[in-house]
């Protein structure tokens, strides 16, 4: 069985203060309301991993993702976050290859490459973030791209490394746009990723990989997208900073 999973992304949002108050609002309602079999993660900006880490330690469905971490182990590179200082916060999940890290800091695929390694050898569960622009899907080359980017970042894992890895599919322009990809396109480009997958690793670990679907994920078609067969669940934005959005997103499955 697949792992449902769904994860906010607060993107550069929320003060200290806000953050706590926000991951307090949503541990206090998934204690209240919680219906289904989900694994909640809040991806936050470095400053809250500690202090939502320790907030959220005592409950196994309620997780913490750092936003990105470094190419790098330790040493002079200004500014960065090492997969073990990440761990050391208490966090376990790490957002690595959003599509805004690939366009605003040009991050490749070779690049994530490395990050995915160093999550894995650190034992954080890496969401990779895959998907296409909309030039891209207009020339209809989105399967194939998609697909290379899996191929070029994940595809020299090792069969028990990539069971840990969850994908997202983030068609970039659907994020933050309002304009949802339907739930027939999502599930045409979830099921093409599960069987590159397949193709590398076998049906059956591409059976028990979670792929989630982000962009534009709100309440009113999170049912529906999560009812689509390879849908495994979200990676939330602009509706992860509003708690009860997130909740009933959580609850739709
Ligand atoms: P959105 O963002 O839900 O605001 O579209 C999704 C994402 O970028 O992860």
């Amino acid at each position: 069985m697949r792992k449902k999973i769904v994860a906010g992304n607060w993107k550069l949002n929320n003060t200290m203060d806000e953050g706590i108050k926000l991951a307090s609002e949503i541990e206090n309602m998934m204690k209240d309301e919680l219906r289904t079999d989900v694994t909640v993660v809040l991806g936050t900006p470095f400053i809250h991993l500690s202090a939502v880490g320790k907030l959220t330690a005592n409950t196994d469905k309620l997780n913490v993702a750092a936003q990105d971490c470094s190419t790098h182990g330790s040493g002079a590179y200004t500014g960065e976050i090492s997969v073990s200082m990440i761990k050391s916060t208490g966090a376990n999940y790490v957002i690595i290859g959003h599509s805004e890290r690939r366009e605003y800091h040009h991050e490749t695929n070779a690049e994530l490459a490395i990050k995915v390694d160093l999550a894995l050898k650190e034992d954080l569960t890496p969401i990779f973030c895959c998907g296409e622009s909309l030039d891209i899907r207009e020339s209809g080359k989105h399967g194939a791209f998609v697909s290379e980017q899996l191929t070029e970042s994940l595809f020299h894992l090792s069969e028990a490394q990539i069971k840990k890895t969850v994908i997202a599919y983030e068609p970039i322009w659907a994020i933050g746009t309002g304009v949802t990809a339907s739930s027939a396109q999502a599930q045409e480009m979830h099921k093409a990723l599960r069987s590159h997958v397949a193709n590398r690793y076998g049906e059956t670990i591409a059976d028990n990989i979670s792929i989630l679907y982000g962009g534009s994920c709100k309440p009113s078609n999170a049912n529906e997208l999560f009812s689509q067969p390879d849908i495994d669940g979200g990676l939330i934005g602009g509706a992860s900073l509003k708690s009860r959005d997130f909740m009933d997103i959580i609850n739709s499955f």
